[in-house]
């Protein structure tokens, strides 16, 4: 499948043929606040993530960044959605990490790109890159990764009968039995990801109702990358998806990406909530919106 495939397909993730085209093809991106050393905003390239190395280079930042319990934030509260997606990840994580294995090396490495690239498949989700060239070798290098989901999912997700007895019966039921007897082999624990989904679904239509909108639903750089530009680049980029649309985009928030989010114009409208194990899990639900709509 092309960039151009998923494109030009009526029925795309995109969910409008009217969609800027130019958006998720390849583009230089404009430089960051001027005059911040060794700044990538100007050199970072955006595009669809569409073969093989791309999703192996995504699934390898979205592992460095989430790699499991207590190596990033450690305060429940502030970081629930990182603390409690990390529970949910493969529990030999940390230490192979603290080890020095390259995530291409851990279990569940390879089932994180094949998971991703059906979603891409599906049209379920749109997944962007972030690439510079790798200044000895010249080839490409992916410094940092979007998932994003966008009103054709919600357009989906709306409440026909039929649809409620597919969405709320039928795939909950095909689904766990999939992830549990395949998926769940490599450690990943599906019982906490449904809790998860069940609460953001909750506070999305609490917020959303029938609105249309895009969410931003993972969001990282490549730790040897952070804090050069490279998520504003891509941010910018994603928020181009809403806005031409002239739809809002929300997320949940990890207490990393708090002050990134607050920096680029996201506000929080509510918060989500998950009681697991006798523990708490909270977390900011921030909204990006074109301030012509109020
Ligand atoms: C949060 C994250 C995406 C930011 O990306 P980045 O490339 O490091 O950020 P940038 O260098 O592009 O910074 C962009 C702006 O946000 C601000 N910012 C970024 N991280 C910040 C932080 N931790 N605290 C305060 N401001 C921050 C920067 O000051 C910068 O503003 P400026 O250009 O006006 O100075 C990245 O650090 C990351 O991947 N973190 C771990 C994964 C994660 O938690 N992702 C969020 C999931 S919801």
């Amino acid at each position: 499948m092309t960039a151009d495939d998923t494109l030009t397909t009526p029925t795309n993730v995109l969910g409008s043929t009217s969609f800027t085209q130019s958006r998720i093809q390849p583009t230089a991106v404009e430089a960051p606040a001027p005059g911040k050393p060794n700044s990538l905003g100007s050199l970072v390239r955006i595009a669809l993530c569409t073969t093989t190395a791309d999703f192996e280079g995504i699934a390898e930042i979205e592992l460095l960044n989430f790699p499991g319990p207590n190596t990033h934030d450690t305060t429940v509260t502030e970081a629930g959605t990182l603390h409690l997606m990390s529970l949910a990840a493969h529990p030999f994580r940390p230490a192979l990490l603290e080890k020095g294995f390259s995530p291409r090396l851990w279990p569940d490495y390879r089932t994180t790109v094949s998971r991703r690239q059906k979603m891409a498949a599906d049209r379920t989700s749109i997944f962007l890159k972030a690439s510079v060239d790798d200044e000895e070798t010249g080839k490409e290098r992916i410094v940092a990764m979007a998932w994003l989901t966008s009103p054709a999912a919600y357009k989906a997700s709306q409440r026909t009968w039929i649809h409620l007895l597919k969405s709320e019966l039928l795939h909950p039921v095909v689904d766990g039995v999939w992830n549990r007897v395949f998926d769940q082999a490599d450690g990943t624990d599906f019982g906490i990801i449904d809790v998860y989904k069940k609460e953001v679904r909750r506070v999305r239509n609490n917020v959303m109702g029938d609105k249309p909108y895009f969410a931003l639903e993972m969001f990282a750089v490549h730790p040897s990358c952070q804090g050069r530009g490279a998520g504003r680049a891509l941010l910018q980029h994603c928020i181009g998806l809403p806005a031409d649309q002239k739809i809002p985009m929300i997320l949940e928030s990890t207490a990393a990406g708090y002050p990134f989010y607050v920096t680029n114009a996201f506000k929080v409208v509510e918060r989500g909530h998950v009681e697991y194990c006798r523990k708490s899990y909270e977390w900011p639900v921030m909204v990006w919106k074109l301030s012509t709509l109020g």
